[in-house]
């Protein structure tokens, strides 16, 4: 077996095309949106059922998503379901926004194996949580100066 990073690249990159769309890893290798936001108007932290965590920060200008981050501590799937979600969901109205849904985000994607499935279910419900935290705060201006972080 070849030692060069090259070659070992190629192989692991040949084993990952045979699982997964060019979507896929192209979203995974380069998440779009990838990061925290200080300032926003709405936030949501969510523990899917496999242990691992998304977030997702919004702004939103008159009633549409401006700008979106996301992170998480998940496998290479979730990094790509979340980074995607960002794209279906960033300039789109609360409104539509909030009706991304697992397989919206998998259709995105090219699919997923079975088993990452829920890594796009992940991403959705985050953003849906996001969207509602941010119609809660619209409704509740006050409590923003109450909040940092947390859900
Ligand atoms: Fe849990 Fe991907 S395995 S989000």
């Amino acid at each position: 077996m070849s030692s060069d990073p090259d070659d070992l690249r190629a192989i692991i990159m040949g084993d990952a095309r045979k699982m997964y769309s060019e979507t896929v890893i192209d979203h995974a290798m380069h998440p779009r949106n990838l990061g925290e936001m200080q300032i926003f108007d709405g936030f949501a932290r969510i523990t899917g059922p496999c242990g691992d965590t998304m977030e997702v920060w919004l702004k939103v200008r008159d009633n549409k998503i401006t700008d979106i981050a996301f992170m998480t501590d998940g496998c290479g799937t979730s990094i790509a379901s979340g980074s995607m979600m960002t794209e279906l969901a960033k300039g789109r109205g609360i409104n539509v926004a909030i009706r991304i849904c697992q397989q919206d985000v998998l259709e995105a994607l090219g699919g997923l194996p079975e088993e990452s499935q829920h890594c796009a279910l992940l991403a959705a419900d985050t953003l849906k949580a996001a969207i509602r935290d941010c119609i809660a705060l619209q409704k509740e201006p006050w409590k923003k100066a109450y909040r940092k972080y947390q859900v």
